[in-house]
């Protein structure tokens, strides 16, 4: 799917920026405070028993801190990250080598798990339930199951779309962690710590502007407190105003809600050619040019949670608030 944040062109400094501007352990991850304490409380038993922590599913809109958190959980368990991405893997071997290399303890951090292909995806049922592979060797009457053990290791699985995991994977995460959009304040503090990071120097105000208008997502917030420091660096103020922050975002063509241009044409597109709704994500889709996961996963949690638009047995309406923001 593409990466609305980094871009189809995500350049290897946007990735770079990233990595530095994640929290490195518990006392840097602002908000998402059920899930955190969750996993603080599993990563310290797993700690005492002295074995790999239980496998846990996080699910929620792209940029909310999964990849970040995942990071954190081996660093507290003192084991290794290894990284893979759902739909990259395309073969069962591919991930059977994967789960060999692992050493005890460690954690495989699986993204967009539901992605996955089935064919491979069945190779997790055994390994996550009794850390062995099921191997399927030869065809026909000759065929047989060839049986490896693991070593017991903690699976975190990433997705955007719980609903459209396989019953038979989802039930094998002990713990399922949702997240949700961060608040204004929570998202001020992010702010505040990315810009020492980044040593820049945010007026408050400036910053709560920011985070008001950063769709609750800290992905959004980095990008934008980014633009805010060119403008400023150009300027040449040596404290980022709020004035700085509303000429960056218009720059940006971020509205006062923190809808981008894609948001809004979603939303005028419902108003203008299917009258207000209700309209089905097939045709929406097609009207837009754009793809309908991307649709589903990037844009719309947003949309619902801002009560802009509502969700029906018939299809998508615009509230009453959207039609308002966007006349
Ligand atoms: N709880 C948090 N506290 C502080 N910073 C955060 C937090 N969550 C996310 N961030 C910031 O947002 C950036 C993006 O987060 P991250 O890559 O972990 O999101 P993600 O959920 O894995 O996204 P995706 O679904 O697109 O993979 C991080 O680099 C970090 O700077
Ligand atoms: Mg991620």
């Amino acid at each position: 799917m593409e990466d609305r944040f980094l871009g189809e062109n995500s350049s290897n400094r946007d990735v770079e920026h990233e990595n530095r501007l994640r929290p490195q352990n518990f006392d840097e991850y602002v908000g998402q405070k059920k899930v955190v304490e969750n996993i603080d409380l599993m990563a310290r038993s797993a700690n005492k028993r002295n074995t790999a922590m239980d496998h846990v599913l996080l699910s929620g809109p792209p940029g909310l801190g999964k990849t970040s958190l995942a990071m954190i959980i081996a660093k507290e368990l003192a084991s290794e990250l290894h990284v893979v991405s759902g739909p990259a893997i395309e073969k069962k071997g591919d991930l059977a080598a994967v789960l060999t290399n692992l050493q005890p303890k460690d954690v495989l951090f699986i993204d967009e798990i539901h992605r996955m292909h089935i064919s491979v995806e069945e190779i997790l049922y055994s390994a996550m339930e009794d850390f062995r592979l099921d191997i399927l060797i030869g065809q026909g009457a000759s065929a047989r199951t060839m049986q490896i053990d693991l070593v017991p290791f903690t699976l975190i699985g990433a997705t955007t779309r719980a609903g459209l995991l396989s019953n038979p994977l989802r039930d094998r995460f002990m713990a399922h962690l949702h997240f949700d959009f961060y608040s204004p304040t929570e998202l001020s503090q992010i702010i505040a710590n990315n810009a020492k990071k980044m040593h820049i120097n945010v007026h408050q105000d400036a910053q709560l502007e920011i985070a008001r208008r950063s769709r609750g997502t800290p992905r959004i917030s980095n990008r934008i407190l980014r633009r805010v420091r060119d403008y400023a660096l150009i300027e040449e103020h040596p404290i980022v105003e709020l004035s700085d922050v509303n000429k960056a975002l218009s720059l940006l063509d971020i509205d006062a809600l923190g809808l981008d241009s894609m948001d809004r044409k979603i939303l005028s597109v419902i108003k203008d050619y299917y009258s207000n709704g209700p309209v089905g994500i097939d045709a929406l889709s097609a009207t837009l040019g754009e793809d309908k996961q991307t649709i589903e996963e990037v844009y719309e949690p947003f949309l619902l949670k801002e009560g802009l638009l509502l969700r029906t047995p018939r299809g998508r309406v615009l509230s009453d608030k959207a039609l308002v923001h966007i006349s």
